[in-house]
């Protein structure tokens, strides 16, 4: 765990140099101008950075949970909107349809989402069911040879550019909790109704929509795992997700750190640096006790995915650690940049705003508690 393979190496290298050649250049103007970064995506499909944990012969790059984190978090350190619309393909889009899809399934949906040929997304949350998942009102009323779809799906990742949405909606409603059904929707329809993207505070340049369903179709075919499986479905999901995420706020505090480094050494202040202002250096030591501890906690939970171990509560803690922390250390570069640090024209304004998210998506930080605790109960 404390190093990695040469595989892990090569990949979190090949992460690095495409993030920095080929991402970096447009991150800020993109962001200024809420432009979807499509070229990109495209090519870290070719790269194999869409399924990187989709074994070869369904797509994908075949590769571990702990490369995918090196990955995201290179990705995230120079432009989080590319990583979370990679996250949400990865985590919440192939990584339930390779659990619990057919193998008819897999060829049809996972092929080309693992291979970058066409994005995926995730509907689970809704305008009155987000923290409280279980009480999604999206209904499937079945028609013959297939369901129809029925409500609201809110703040959904990759929205209107994605082709394809692991969903969530009540097939028996007398079940309760155990009455929700996953389906693989294709968007590729009249009755998939996508709002204008949301007018966000950050991650400006990725994708987040309100959809109407409105008798949107799916077959029998269509259905992930059995009737009733649907909240498996999406939490078993979510658990591989908040490690993504968890590696995407540990890119941006890298990032933060890096950058708050630099200006320290470069900016002067009665006499000297201000890296040597006693009040600076507890600020930069403390962003890089909490970076290196984030990392650790992210590379344990992905070791124990990786192992087909237990990870609940382990990637519960590394999201709920790393984002928390991430927020504090972007909100200290912004500090140690003082004015300059609110100017758009420095990444830690960027990261400022990027990062906030990352505590509330995938589960806010109040429920990766409530998920630690009561797995500690248990
Ligand atoms: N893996 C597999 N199955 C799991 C599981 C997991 N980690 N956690 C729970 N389940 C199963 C349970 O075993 C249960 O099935 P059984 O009854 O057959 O045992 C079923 O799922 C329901 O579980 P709970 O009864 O524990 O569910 P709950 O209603 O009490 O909810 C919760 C628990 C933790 C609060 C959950 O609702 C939750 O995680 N909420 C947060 C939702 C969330 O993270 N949303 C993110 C949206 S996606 C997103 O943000 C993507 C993006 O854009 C970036």
């Amino acid at each position: 765990m404390f190093q990695l393979n040469d595989d892990q190496i090569a990949i979190r290298d090949a992460a690095r140099d495409f993030a920095r050649e080929q991402i970096e250049p447009g991150a800020m103007e993109r962001d200024h101008k809420a432009e979807f970064p499509k070229d990109i995506i495209q090519q870290l499909g070719e790269m194999g950075f869409m399924g990187m944990c989709v074994p070869e012969v369904y797509g994908g790059a075949g590769l571990d949970t702990l490369s995918y984190t090196l990955a995201l978090e290179e990705i995230a350190y120079v432009d989080a909107s590319v990583a979370v619309t990679m996250s949400v393909n990865n985590s919440v889009a192939c990584a339930p349809i390779l659990a619990f899809g057919t193998e008819a399934q897999k060829q049809k949906y996972l092929k080309p989402l693992a291979s970058g040929e066409e994005l995926g997304g995730f509907m689970l949350t809704e305008p009155d069911a987000g923290s409280d998942a279980a009480a999604l009102k999206t209904k499937a009323t079945k028609v013959d040879g297939g369901w129809n779809l029925n409500g609201a799906k809110a703040w959904i990742t990759n929205g209107g550019i994605a082709r394809f949405y692991v969903v969530m909606a009540i097939t028996h409603p007398e079940l309760g909790k155990k009455g929700i059904s996953a389906f693989v929707l294709d968007a590729n329809q009249p009755g998939v109704v996508m709002a204008k993207p949301e007018d966000k505070m950050g991650l400006r340049s990725s994708k987040t929509v309100m959809v109407t369903l409105e008798d949107a179709f799916v077959s029998d075919d269509d259905m992930l795992g059995k009737p009733g499986d649907g909240l498996k479905v999406a939490f078993g999901g979510l658990d591989g997700g908040r490690i993504g995420i968890a590696a995407q706020a540990l890119g941006m505090a890298q990032r933060a750190l890096d950058e708050s480094v630099s200006y320290a050494k470069a900016r002067h202040a009665f006499g000297k640096p201000i890296g040597e202002q006693p009040a600076l250096q507890t600020y930069l030591a403390e962003m890089e006790a909490r970076v290196q501890a984030s990392r650790l906690l992210i590379h344990k939970a992905a070791h124990l995915k990786d192992a087909g171990l237990p990870c609940t509560r382990e990637a519960a803690t590394a999201k709920l650690f790393s984002t928390e922390n991430a927020v504090w250390v972007c909100d200290r570069a912004v500090q140690i940049h003082g004015g300059y640090g609110y100017s758009r024209e420095y990444v830690v304004e960027r990261l400022y705003r990027d990062v906030r998210v990352t505590t509330i998506y995938e589960g806010t930080t109040e429920i990766q508690r409530l998920v630690i605790a009561r797995d500690l109960m248990k």
